[in-house]
């Protein structure tokens, strides 16, 4: 009895049955009439077929387009298509890719099924990976932190968003915020796509002094206008980011130059004007402007510096007492394989950023295989460089065995300097509101959730998480070498893709004493204490590892309180 009433509530969430039938025109097109009351279409994804272009009519007008990878054989989840903004009578015109197929015909495919209307969405988790303190979307895909910014004790999280599917699509920026860089709560879709393109990544400030003349504090983003060209544009929100008003005189910057990108601007104190930085194939360039819709191209930097073996993406540029320190995400050229963040530091006066080393050298953020488009927070308090990672590699992002959702950040992380042997690097260490998290266990059982205290590190040491199937990862440090790696070869699932196993290995830069590692369902973060080491992998157990083996050091159990 209880079996069937449980059921019945999930043919309730699922949908009512649309009444208006489809009226199909080809072979590849065709038209759904959508009359309801309810606020949302609920639309079937089948992640392994094409995409189908999907545009939404109202009184003969184009209201909305988007690429969805409709069901033909059987539905993998469901994607709401929000009806209220248009008023529910609507056509929906859809294209299905290719002439012809080989999996039956279009009147038969399960879409027109499965799709329904609902009042409510059900974004309860339903899925094992899903970390319990990092930063997910609710449902769909999610890539590059976005437009990140502190204001009146709120973070606020954009990120490359797709509604209509867990996989890479329709560039959208999400929104989320937190009072904790811990929780964080979904604000909705803040800027969709547009007639100059889908919104790629990019940035915001707070425009204290009103330069722009949108407020004083208005909110203002850049991002890149992905359509025939990548072009920069910009928004305002006067909501504190909640809504955006797109400039009508986007777009702001432009160039014939493919891979043209990622705009970040900040507030140059010392010369009282604002910088941006984008970047353009594999070297990034610089802007500067006194009201954020003239920019004046400034100069060029990357030519012979650090890594080429990808383009290069997501810069910022943060400065550090006399120092600045020049992030450039790069994809693929990783030091592991796929894509990863590599930095300079050096000198900027407002117009050039000079490296301080060699041309040769290259210096990455974090030595594991999960950490990419890193950008830090504008206007955060007390001086603070606070920067939030993906927690993905392009090379297998789109397939990592999750489904509801796909990718989460990594956790938040303050940046410094530090020097070894005469050279600079940059310090990262777990934000400290990380730490409020959790409590100290006095049981030795590791939860799938934890935060792991290690000390007393010897010069040889290891640390191997397990669970009862024999999967496991196994960390080492060797103060020899001054190395701490991590292998995940036999960590639990890894088919989805032939670059998932590795074993990623990080430079110490001197003695580990003591260091700080993270677990939640599907990652690991494991931090010098000094900040001297980062490093960011997933893994997929098929049950959560729930022993620690460790040698030569000690180690604490945290849990989430
Ligand atoms: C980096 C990136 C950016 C681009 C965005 C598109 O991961 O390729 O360069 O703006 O993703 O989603």
């Amino acid at each position: 009895m209880k079996r069937k009433i449980q059921t019945m509530a999930l043919c309730l969430l699922a949908g009512v049955s649309l009444s208006h039938a489809q009226t199909f025109l080809s072979q590849n097109h065709a038209m759904k009439r959508v009359k309801t009351t309810e606020k949302y279409l609920l639309l079937p994804v089948e992640e392994s077929e094409g995409i189908a272009h999907i545009r939404v009519l109202k009184d003969n007008r184009l209201v909305k387009e988007f690429n969805c990878k409709l069901a033909i054989n059987k539905t993998d989840y469901q994607v709401p298509l929000d009806l209220s903004e248009f008023g529910g009578d609507l056509l929906l015109d859809i294209q299905f890719p290719g002439d012809t197929r080989t999996t039956g015909v279009i009147r038969d495919f399960a879409c027109w099924q499965e799709m329904k209307v609902a009042d409510n969405f059900d974004t309860t988790n339903r899925e094992k990976y899903r970390p319990a303190y990092h930063h997910t979307p609710l449902y769909g895909w999610m890539n590059d932190p976005n437009g990140m910014f502190y204001k009146d004790g709120v973070w606020h999280l954009y990120f490359q968003y797709n509604p209509y599917g867990s996989q890479w699509e329709n560039m959208t920026w999400g929104h989320s915020t937190s009072t904790d860089l811990t929780h964080w709560t979904y604000e909705g879709e803040a800027i969709t796509p547009d007639a100059l393109g889908t919104i790629f990544s990019g940035c915001c400030v707070v425009d204290k002094a009103n330069t722009a003349g949108f407020g004083k504090d208005a909110v203002v983003a850049f991002y890149t206008s992905a359509g025939a060209s990548q072009t920069q544009s910009m928004a305002y929100s006067t909501d504190d980011g909640k809504n955006f008003t797109k400039y009508a005189g986007n777009p702001v910057i432009t160039s014939n130059m493919p891979d043209f990108r990622d705009p970040n601007a900040f507030w140059n104190d010392e010369l009282g004007q604002w910088n941006l930085i984008l970047a353009a194939g594999q070297q990034m360039n610089i802007y500067s402007s006194k009201d954020l819709k003239e920019w004046k191209y400034e100069s060029s930097f990357g030519e012979g510096y650090g890594s080429h073996g990808g383009v290069w993406e997501c810069p910022d540029l943060l400065r550090m007492g006399d120092k600045w320190v020049l992030v450039c995400n790069i994809n693929p050229g990783g030091p592991f394989g796929g894509s990863a963040t590599q930095y300079f530091v050096g000198t900027f006066d407002g117009h050039k950023f000079t490296c301080d080393s060699a041309p040769g050298v290259t210096k990455w953020m974090d030595y594991g295989k999960d950490h990419y488009a890193t950008v830090a927070f504008d206007n955060a308090p007390d001086g603070r460089h606070i920067v939030l990672p993906w927690m993905s590699n392009w090379q297998y992002a789109n397939q990592v065995p999750t489904r509801q959702f796909r990718s989460a950040n990594g956790l938040p992380r303050d940046l410094g300097l530090f020097t070894y042997r005469g050279e600079y690097y940059v310090s990262v260490k777990p934000s400290p509101e990380v730490f409020v998290s959790f409590v100290a266990k006095s049981s030795a059982k590791l939860s799938p959730a934890a935060y792991l205290e290690v000390t007393d590190v010897k010069t040889n040491a290891s640390i191997t998480l397990s669970n009862a199937k024999g999967e496991r990862v196994v960390m080492t440090y060797n103060g020899m070498d001054e190395t701490f790696s991590m292998n995940r070869d036999a960590s639990g699932l890894s088919d989805f893709s032939t670059d998932f196993k590795c074993t990623t290995v990080a430079p110490t830069y001197g003695a580990v004493k003591a260091m700080q590692i993270f677990v939640d369902h599907s990652s690991i973060e494991a931090f010098d204490a000094d900040g001297k080491m980062a490093m960011t992998n997933l893994v997929f157990p098929s049950e959560p590892y729930d022993r620690i083996a460790a040698k030569g050091c000690k180690v604490k159990i945290h849990a989430l309180k």
